[in-house]
């Protein structure tokens, strides 16, 4: 795709809009998709879709400079000009706004990304919403342009100014009914489990843009992998990956992140009991047993079948 617009949102954040150059129609997506963005120089990172989501023609997403990142955002900032041509993976969603008929949407610094479209989608359907979006301090806080259009359902929160977060204090009592959307660093999603620890199940939604530390695996040693369409089984011991053990073996299976965050390389889960270690499952995903994700995951029993 071609970048159509490079804009300064706020300090340090910079928003790309993208559109095919031939000015086809780009595929659909909901709010909480990402893209997978391939810069020149071959680097790929993952970005929320933040754009209107009815036009068909542009995609838009929000880049934080990081100056301890990998090198994208510092390309993306520094050397990525209008004009420039970036490849742009298919929209993928592993964070979809559930219906409701009442959301509290919470954001830190570019984590208001994905819940600007969500907050679109809530207003246009009637709900009831509120968003709470925090940041170091109003400057660095991108898009606050677009939400004063919302009025009071927005409360912005610099830090400078008004202290620590409170989430209770937002949140209120738990209750039924309220689906919860939070995204932002870790900090903060550590921070907002804890206070819907009370809140009905799925009641709470997060997405992380950092991999969740997982703890030591379920299996010390080795344990086998059958792949049902080649009939093949491999061994995966403990230095090597299941993503590499089964394209050791033949198996074409897609990735980016390599850490469990983005979904591309879910798989299948035919038999056997994974040890899921990414960052994308709840509780429920995690207890139906039929998928996991391979760049990270391992297994809990000696031996897992996979379709692949
Ligand atoms: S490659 Fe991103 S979750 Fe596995």
């Amino acid at each position: 795709m071609r970048v159509v617009t490079k804009t300064e949102v706020a300090d340090g954040v910079v928003a790309l809009s993208l559109a095919d150059p031939e000015g086809r129609r780009l595929p659909d997506w909901a709010p909480g998709s990402h893209v997978d963005l391939v810069l020149p120089d071959g680097l790929t990172r993952q970005y929320s879709l933040c754009g209107d989501r009815w036009d068909a023609h542009t995609y838009r997403i929000g880049v934080l400079r990081e100056a301890d990142g990998r090198g994208a955002s510092q390309f993306v900032h520094d050397r990525l000009r209008v004009g420039d041509l970036v490849g742009v993976g298919a929209p993928r969603n592993s964070f979809p706004l559930v219906p409701s008929s009442s959301y509290l949407f919470v954001a830190s610094g570019i984590g208001i990304t994905p819940l600007l479209p969500m907050i679109q989608q809530a207003d246009l359907l009637g709900a009831d919403w509120r968003l709470l979006y925090s940041g170091r301090r109003k400057a660095s806080m991108a898009f606050l342009d677009e939400l004063s259009a919302y009025g009071e359902r927005v409360r912005l929160h610099p830090r400078d100014e008004c202290g620590p977060l409170v989430l209770e204090r937002f949140l209120g009592e738990p209750r039924g009914g309220v689906k919860v959307y939070c995204c932002g660093p870790v900090r903060l999603l550590d921070a907002i489990e804890a206070a819907c620890a009370d809140w009905p199940r799925h009641a709470l939604h997060i997405e992380r843009f950092v991999a969740v530390q997982a703890g030591p695996p379920a299996l010390e040693g080795p344990f086998e992998v059958e792949l049902t369409r080649t009939g093949r089984t491999v061994t995966v011991t403990p230095d090597v990956s299941v993503l590499d053990a089964v394209r050791g073996a033949g198996a074409d299976v897609l990735s980016s992140c390599g850490q469990g965050l983005c979904g591309t390389c879910e798989t299948e889960v035919v038999e056997g009991v994974p040890d899921h270690r990414d960052s994308l499952l709840d509780d429920v995903g995690r207890a139906a047993n039929d998928c996991m994700y391979v760049c990270v995951s391992r297994s809990c029993t000696p031996r897992l079948v996979l379709d692949l």
